[in-house]
C-alpha cells in the first residue's frame, strides 16, 4: 500500500516525522514524499507542484501535515482544499475525544470551568461545497461568496455521517445549520437530513449553528455524532477542539470514494513553528485513523493507548501542561507501542 506524505510547512514538518515514526512501526508502507506549501512555493513557485498531484494520484492514502496560506497573493490556491476536491474526498472526519480523561486533560489545558469526565464527539463535515467553492468576486462596492449545496453533496455526507454512527456503534446524528436564515441552501441539508434519516434505526435531531456553539461549551454531551457543512464544520471542529486541551489532539480523516488523506485539523502555527515544541498527537492520531481506515483496527486502539498513556503520565508538549518536545512525545509513544 503506498502512503504519499506531504509535510508542508511550519509544525507540519516537526509533527509529521513524529507520525510516520508510528506509521513505520506498525505497518509496512510504501512511503512517497512530496511537497506542497509556502516554502514549496518559494522554492518551486508552486503550492502545490504537478509532481505533488501525481505522486498523491498514485498512493492509496495521503497523510498531509499543515500548509501556511498566502491570502496576499491573488493566485494563492489552498493545497489541501485543491487536493480534497482534486479526489472528491467528500467525508472530513474529525474526532472530538478525551480518552475519558476530564479532569486531566481539563487541568492542564486549564479549564476551571468544565468538569465534564468524557467528550467523545465526532463531528463529519461536508468537504467539497458550501462558501469553499471559491466563487467570489468583487465590483467597486459590493464582493460576493457563493454558498453552494447541492443535493447529491448533502445526500452523501447525510449517508456517510448515519453509515459512520451505524458502523461504530453510535446513539445519535445531530444536523448543525441555519436553515431559519440560509432558508433555502441550508433548507435543502436539512430537508436531506430528515429524509435520509428514516433509512437508520439512529436518533437523528438537529440544532441551529449559533446555539451549537453554545451548547459545545455548556453541555457538550448532548452530542454525539454531528452533521454539517463545510464551514461550520470548520469552524466548529476548532471551537469544539478546546473542549479537550486544544488543536494538538486533533486527527481528521479526509474520505472519498477512493483515496483518504489524513490531517491533523490544526495549521502550521507559526508562532510555535522551529522550536520543537509542536504536540504531535494529533498527526499521531491521524495514523490510527488510517490503521482504522484499512481495517487494522487493533493497531489503530493501540496509537489511541499509547496517547492515553501520554496524557495520563503527563509525558505532553507545553500546549498540554508537559515539558516534553515534540520528539520526546513521539518516542514515548513508540517506547510504549513497543512495550505492550
Ligand atoms: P493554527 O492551527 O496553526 O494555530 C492556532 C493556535 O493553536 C496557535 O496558537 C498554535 O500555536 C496552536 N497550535 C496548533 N497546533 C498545535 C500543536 N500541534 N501543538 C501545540 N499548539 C498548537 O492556526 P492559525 O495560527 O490560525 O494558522 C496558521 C497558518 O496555518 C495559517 O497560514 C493558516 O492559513 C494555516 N492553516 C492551515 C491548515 C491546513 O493546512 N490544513 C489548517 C488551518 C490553518
Ligand atoms: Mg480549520
Amino acid at each position: 500500500m503506498k502512503i504519499c506524505v506531504i509535510e508542508g510547512d511550519g509544525i507540519g514538518k516537526e509533527v509529521i516525522p513524529e507520525a510516520l515514526k508510528v506509521l513505520n512501526l506498525l505497518g509496512n508502507f510504501e512511503i512517497i514524499k512530496a511537497e506542497a506549501g509556502l516554502e514549496c512555493y518559494k522554492k518551486y513557485g508552486y503550492y502545490l507542484p504537478k509532481e505533488t498531484i501525481e505522486k498523491a494520484k498514485e498512493a492509496d492514502i495521503i497523510l498531509f501535515g499543515a500548509v501556511t496560506s498566502n491570502p496576499k497573493d491573488k493566485n494563492y490556491k489552498s493545497p489541501i482544499i485543491t487536493l480534497r476536491k482534486l479526489f472528491d474526498l467528500y467525508a472530513n472526519v474529525r474526532p472530538i475525544n478525551n480518552f475519558g480523561l476530564g479532569e486531566i486533560v481539563g487541568k492542564i489545558a486549564g479549564y476551571k470551568f468544565l468538569d465534564i469526565k468524557s467528550i467523545d464527539i465526532v463531528i463529519i463535515r461536508e468537504n467539497t461545497e458550501d462558501l469553499y467553492v471559491g466563487r467570489e468576486k468583487e465590483n467597486a462596492d459590493k464582493a460576493v461568496a457563493e454558498r453552494i449545496i447541492t443535493k447529491k453533496g448533502a445526500e452523501r455526507i447525510v449517508r456517510f455521517a448515519f453509515e459512520y454512527a451505524k458502523d461504530n456503534n453510535r446513539k445519535k446524528v445531530s444536523c448543525i445549520h441555519k436553515a431559519n436564515v440560509l432558508k433555502i441552501t441550508d433548507g435543502l441539508f436539512l430537508e436531506t437530513f430528515y429524509k435520509i434519516s428514516k433509512n437508520y434505526n439512529i436518533e437523528a435531531n438537529d440544532y441551529l449553528v449559533d446555539a451549537t456553539a453554545m451548547h459545545l461549551i455548556k453541555n457538550p454531551n448532548i452530542f454525539d455524532v454531528i452533521v454539517t457543512t463545510n464551514m461550520f464544520g470548520d469552524i466548529l471542529s476548532d471551537e469544539a477542539s478546546a473542549l479537550i486541551g486544544g488543536l494538538g489532539l486533533v486527527p481528521s480523516a479526509n474520505i472519498g470514494e477512493n483515496k483518504a488523506l489524513f490531517e491533523p485539523v490544526h495549521g502550521s502555527a507559526p508562532d510555535i513553528a522551529g522550536k520543537g515544541i509542536a504536540n504531535p498527537m494529533a498527526a499521531i492520531l491521524c495514523v490510527s485513523m488510517i490503521f482504522d481506515y484499512i481495517n487494522e483496527n487493533k493497531k489503530a486502539n493501540l496509537i489511541r493507548e499509547a496517547i492515553k498513556y501520554c496524557l495520563i503520565n503527563g509525558k505532553t508538549t507545553p500546549d498540554l501542561g508537559g515539558n516534553l518536545k515534540t520528539k520526546e512525545v513521539g518516542d514515548e509513544v513508540i517506547k510504549y507501542i513497543k512495550e505492550m
